[in-house]
């Protein structure tokens, strides 16, 4: 029965770490994929997760099933993060949010969400975007097409081209926009570029859909927020995935929500009802410990000072070590200029290293980095940033 199923390649993220974990080389370095690591290159346990797990261990007295879209109280926590609890759309009720199991869970929503809803919709991505978001949208049925984001002469965003392309995209179409910290470039518009974004998708009627996964990364809780924010104009609909992965550091607990905005609270009431649809359909119900974690620690005043002061550390940590690495790499004499990664925001750099010079990192150093040249900043520490820069040296001459 399965003789003609052939193999799929690996995983261009994913599938980096599976070769990680199998390189025996003990100096073997790791920036694929986007998680966050200490100074001794561990993952670690927030302590404001232990605390909330402790309190949730005691005081747990049903392992029953939770609701289709999940926390109540969840949900509630993450649309008042993303927006705060006095803005227009929290309090004219015209955002719901479901629980999913994690960022990705939440754009599988959406797209299947905006395949059943409207038929025959086109989803623009910016282009270079996270891998998964094509397979994601493809998977559900959307049709796709890219806008330009990168400008490879100034290593900044391709303002011009972005909005060009996009005065293209017809009335209702879905605009994929990374609310901060771009993956992979960690390029990010500027508020006044935001207002401009904001400004085409209201004239041209399109419908934004914000993947935002990094909140906190960038400049912080609020200053993350701010496209977002610009972008929740009075009326305006929208959708916003995000996750808990990066800033609670619940990668493997599959901690997300999609939230959505519509015009008023009727209109909300039935998006609502049409998301448990789609998700009773894919996997019935969310899994509740991570998402109880981030209630707990959201709603507790003490435990929320502790995460704030977490995430401001991993923050930066993650800042300086980018000022370390462009200081090492020019004191070690590469021609290329890599100054341009001290601007860039969050997790990811994008490195202006190619496919080729990818590829002998890894054979020649087991140094290990994304094909698209993204690198994980936090992947690099003082104990592996001089054997990083020889070998960028290496690959570069
Ligand atoms: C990444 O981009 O490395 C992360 O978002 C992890 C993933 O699922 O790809």
């Amino acid at each position: 029965m399965f003789q003609h199923v052939e193999t799929a390649p690996p995983d261009s993220i994913l599938g980096l770490n599976e070769a990680f974990r199998n390189d025996p080389n003990p100096e073997k370095i790791n920036l694929s994929v986007g998680v966050y690591k200490d100074e001794q290159g561990v993952t670690p346990v927030l302590k404001c997760v232990k605390e909330a797990e402790k309190r949730l261990l005691e005081g747990e007295t049903t392992k029953s099933y939770l609701p289709i879209d999940g926390r109540a109280g969840y949900n509630n926590a993450v649309r008042t993060l993303m927006f705060g609890s006095d803005h227009e759309v929290i309090t004219a009720k015209r955002a719901v949010t479901v629980q999913t199991p994690g960022g990705t869970g939440a754009l599988r929503v959406a797209g299947d969400f905006i395949a059943d809803s409207f038929p025959g919709a086109t989803l623009w991505h910016s282009q270079p975007t996270w891998p998964n978001h094509p397979s994601i949208f493809t998977a559900a049925g959307l049709k796709l097409k890219t806008y330009p984001y990168f400008n490879k002469a100034t290593n900044g965003l391709d303002f011009d081209g972005m909005l060009g392309a996009l005065q293209g995209a017809g009335k209702g179409d879905v605009v994929l926009l990374h609310g901060c910290c771009h993956n992979p470039t960690g390029i990010d518009p500027t508020p006044e570029q935001w207002k401009a974004i904001a400004d085409l998708i209201q004239e041209k009627q399109l419908l934004p859909l914000l993947d935002f996964a990094y909140q906190g990364f960038g400049d912080g809780l609020v200053e993350d927020a701010i496209g977002l924010r610009e972008v929740a104009r009075p009326g305006q609909e929208m959708i916003i995935c995000s996750s808990f992965s990066k800033n609670f550091g619940l990668y493997n607990e599959r901690v997300g929500a999609m939230t959505a905005v519509a015009a008023n609270e009727a209109e909300a009431t039935a998006v609502l009802s049409q998301l448990k649809k789609v998700i009773r359909s894919n996997y019935s119900n969310p899994p509740t410990h991570g998402a109880a974690v981030v209630e707990t620690v959201l709603t507790d005043d003490g435990l929320r000072k502790m995460w704030e002061d977490e995430l401001t550390h991993m923050r930066d940590r993650i800042n300086g070590i980018r000022k370390l690495f462009v200081d090492k790499i020019s004191a070690c004499g590469i021609d290329q200029d890599f100054s341009f990664i001290q601007n860039q925001k969050g997790m990811f750099s994008f490195s202006g290293l190619n496919q080729m010079q990818v590829d002998q990192l890894r054979s020649d150093m087991s140094i290990y980095i994304v094909g698209s040249g993204r690198i994980n900043v936090a992947g690099i520490s003082e104990a592996n940033v001089d054997r990083l820069c020889e070998g960028i040296k290496k690959v570069t001459s």
